[in-house]
This record gives C-alpha cells, sequence and structure tokens, in this order.
C-alpha cells in the first residue's frame, strides 16, 4: 500500500533524491570541485598551490575569510590562534570520565560538543565578532584536545601547547613528547603534518559538513554544531576510511594476497570494498590524493623507510586497481586518504588518531561552511521524504 504523496507536498515540484547526488541543499563561496577534471578550489585557488606554497593557518584565514591574508593580517591570525591554544583546566577532568580503552573519535564527540559549557561568553550566533571568536577557539584548541584524547590512551600526562611552535611542530609536539623528555620535530614531518591538515581543510558539502550546516541551521551553537560533523565524520565511508585503509593494507600482509582483495571488492556478493577508492563526486583523480602521494615518498624517504612493506602493497595495489576493467569502468581513483595513512603511521601516529586528525584539519572548513550560513540570510534544514509506508489505518477495536 504505497500512498501517492502528490497530495501531501502541496503544488510545487517534489523532487526525490537520495544521498543528494543531483541536489544543492545551499550557495557557498567557499569550495568549488570539478569532479570529472579533478579540480579542486579554495576562494578560487588550486589545492595544489596552496599545498606547496602556503600553510595551513593561512588556508584556514583563506577560508574563513574569503581573500589570503596580508602579512600584519597573517601575523596577527598565527598570534590570535596561539593565545587560543590552552583548553579550560576543568576539561582535563573531562577526559577522566572516558575509559582508557575509548575509540578517541568517541571522546572527540564528546570533549567538543563540551566546550559550549566552557565558553559561554561567545555563544550569540548573530553577533559576527562572537562566530570570529568561536572560529579562533575551535581552530586553536582542536590540536590540543586530540592530543589530549591520545595521552589519556596511553596513561601520560597532557602536554600543554607551546605558542612559540608552528601549529603542525605543535600538535607533534604534545603528542610525542612527555615532561621527562622533549620532542624534536623534523622539519620535513611538520610539513608533511601541515599538508595533510591542509589538504584535509574543506571539501564542500560533504556528508559532516551538510551535517554542521543542517545542526547551525537550527541556531545550534558552533560547539555543538562541530560535534556533530565530528560524529559524521566518523564513519569509515566518509573520514574513517584513513583508518580503514591501513587496516586493510595490514590484512592483505602481503603482495601475493592482492589479487583476492581485488576479487573481494569486485564480487556483488561481498560488501567488501578497497578503502581509499572511489568518491562520490570525483570520477577523475583526486587532486589531494597526488599531492599526498608526493608527501607520503618524501616522509618515508626521510625516515629512510622506502621499503616499507604496507607502502609497497598500497603501490602495487592501486596499479593493479588503475588497470582493473571494473575500477576503471565505474571511475574509481584512489582518495585522499589513501596514502594520508601510510604518512601518519610512518610519523608514530596511531591507527585510531587517523580520523581524529582528519576532524582537526576539517574544523575549519566546517566552521567557514557554518559562518557562512549565518552570515546570509537562512533558514532552517528541513529535508521532505518520499513516504513508503503504510496509509492510513484504524486502531485494531480488540486490542
Ligand atoms: N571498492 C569497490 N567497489 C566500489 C568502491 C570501492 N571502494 N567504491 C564504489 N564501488 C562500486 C560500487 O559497488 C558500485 O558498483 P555497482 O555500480 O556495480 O553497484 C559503484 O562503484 C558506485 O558506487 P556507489 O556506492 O554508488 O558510489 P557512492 O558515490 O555512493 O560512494 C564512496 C562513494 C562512499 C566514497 C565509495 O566509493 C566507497 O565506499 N569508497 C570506499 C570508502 C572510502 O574510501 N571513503 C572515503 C571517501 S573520501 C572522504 O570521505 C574523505
Amino acid at each position: 500500500d504505497v500512498i501517492d504523496v502528490r497530495p501531501l507536498t502541496g503544488k510545487g515540484l517534489f523532487t526525490y533524491d537520495p544521498g543528494f547526488v543531483s541536489t544543492a541543499a545551499c550557495e557557498s563561496q567557499i569550495t568549488y570541485i570539478d569532479g570529472d577534471q579533478g579540480i579542486l578550489l579554495h576562494r578560487g585557488y588550486p589545492i595544489e598551490q596552496l599545498a606547496e606554497k602556503s600553510d595551513y593557518l593561512e588556508v584556514c584565514y583563506l577560508l574563513l575569510n574569503g581573500e589570503l591574508p596580508t602579512p600584519e593580517q597573517n601575523k596577527a591570525f598565527h598570534n590570535t590562534i596561539s593565545n587560543h591554544t590552552m583548553v579550560h583546566e576543568q576539561l582535563s577532568q573531562f577526559f577522566k570520565g572516558f575509559r582508557r580503552d575509548a575509540h578517541p573519535m568517541a571522546i572527540m564527540c564528546g570533549v567538543v560538543g563540551a566546550l559550549s559549557a566552557f565558553y559561554h561568553d561567545s555563544l550569540d550566533i548573530n553577533n559576527a565578532h562572537h562566530r570570529e571568536v568561536c572560529a579562533y577557539r575551535l581552530i586553536a584548541k582542536m590540536p590540543t584536545l586530540a592530543a589530549m584524547c591520545y595521552k589519556y590512551s596511553i596513561g601520560q600526562p597532557f602536554m600543554y601547547p607551546r605558542n612559540d611552535r608552528s601549529y603542525a611542530d605543535n600538535f607533534l609536539r604534545m603528542m610525542f613528547a612527555t615532561p621527562c623528555s622533549d620532542y624534536e620535530v623534523s622539519p620535513v614531518l611538520a610539513r608533511a603534518m601541515d599538508r595533510i591538515f591542509t589538504l584535509h581543510a574543506d571539501h564542500e558539502q560533504n556528508a559532516s559538513t551538510s551535517t554542521v550546516r543542517l545542526a547551525g541551521s537550527s541556531g545550534a551553537n558552533p560547539f555543538a554544531c562541530i560535534a556533530a560533523g565530528i560524529a559524521a565524520l566518523w564513519g569509515p565511508a566518509h573520514g574513517g576510511a584513513n583508518e580503514a585503509v591501513l587496516t586493510m593494507l595490514e590484512e592483505i600482509g602481503d603482495e601475493s594476497n592482492i589479487p583476492e582483495f581485488i576479487a573481494r571488492a569486485k564480487d556483488p556478493e561481498d560488501s567488501f570494498r578497497l578503502m581509499g577508492f572511489g568518491h562520490r563526486v570525483y570520477r577523475n583523480f583526486d587532486p589531494r590524493a597526488k599531492v599526498m602521494k608526493k608527501t607520503c615518498d618524501e616522509v618515508l624517504a626521510e625516515l629512510g623507510i622506502e621499503n616499507d612493506p604496507l607502502l609497497k602493497i598500497a603501490k602495487r595495489l592501486e596499479q593493479i586497481a588503475l588497470e582493473d576493467e571494473y575500477f576503471v569502468k565505474r571511475q574509481l581513483y584512489p582518495n585522499v586518504d589513501f596514502y594520508s595513512g601510510i604518512i601518519l603511521k610512518a610519523i608514530g601516529i596511531p591507527t585510531n588518531m587517523f580520523t581524529v586528525i582528519f576532524a582537526l584539519s576539517r574544523t575549519i572548513g566546517w566552521i567557514s561552511h557554518w559562518n557562512e550560513f549565518h552570515s546570509s540570510p537562512n533558514r532552517i534544514g528541513r529535508p521532505r521524504q518520499l513516504y513508503t509506508g503504510y496509509t492510513q489505518r484504524d486502531y485494531p477495536a480488540d486490542r
């Protein structure tokens, strides 16, 4: 008994587009993607140029404000972010409520949402200055919170941020230094970390960004909205893919096993997919994956582990898949997550932190979209549905 929805939807055109394949939910001036050509532009600038010539904080400024900063603006922005890196001391108590073996993304959903309980002074979403302060706080505090998750999981004391270090350097230090031993960050690794942040900074209306916009459309505070984005990012079809890629490469274990996994990925009866392959928008190489691959080579050379077995499996897998008719026909290319996991592993970051690093990086994209939403006339997001349930029926008289 499927009912005719037309009388319920009024006179207008009713579109049914599962997965939002061809429906724009908003206008935006932040990021442009041409999936057929493999083009990604932030405020008009190609991602390859930003990854090569800029750095993460400058890209944050660009995404948020629409233009690259002047040298003075850049310096002031760096200073502002540095001044907000500490989190309220009471927040460290919050961590202790979690099990030590909790997934760090579960902790991040909680602690980022909890920021709204600490920073009441900037929650007026109609006030542009408040929105700006929230953005600064989030950009600055995410590395601190992410590193706290890791330290908590291994039972080490939290490391305070150091404002004389660069954004990436500071993050790596908070991850790997201890009160007994400092951690000297190699410039090559700091640069690679910064590139990973930059390459993940924004990607228009993906599942997590759309979640942040939708949550924001109800007037929810930005910390709660970003926590919603973190939850949406966690899934393996989205940000969880970088963790899943590494698990898959470890499962493959040896180049000789690759054909077996390729066959599984092609089998319609098997739910297994090649992690790090395919993208809803790109039907060509993901431009971020190309930069990531180059960065991966640089990191492994710096560490003297070019013959890393996982990298060898990854390269061979990529080669086989790119020549396989199944993947060619469906235009399935490596995406940004295919190589990022190998870089993170080489830097010494545990697998369960990979998606946390994605969340840290994507926070600027989320908050820029949230800010764009509130900076222009808007209305609450309210998707419709195609109802396929029962028509009206009476409650049984004999119950
Ligand atoms: N391995 C094997 N087959 C695949 C893969 C894959 N990774 N991705 C898509 N396909 C196949 C599907 O089975 C389907 O085949 P069919 O036409 O014979 O039924 C076809 O390609 C189209 O796939 P859809 O699921 O319709 O593509 P969609 O755009 O909905 O999904 C997604 C995109 C979720 C990214 C998908 O490619 C996937 O699951 N990839 C693996 C997970 C991954 O790497 N995610 C990260 C995305 S990037 C990011 O979030 C940063």
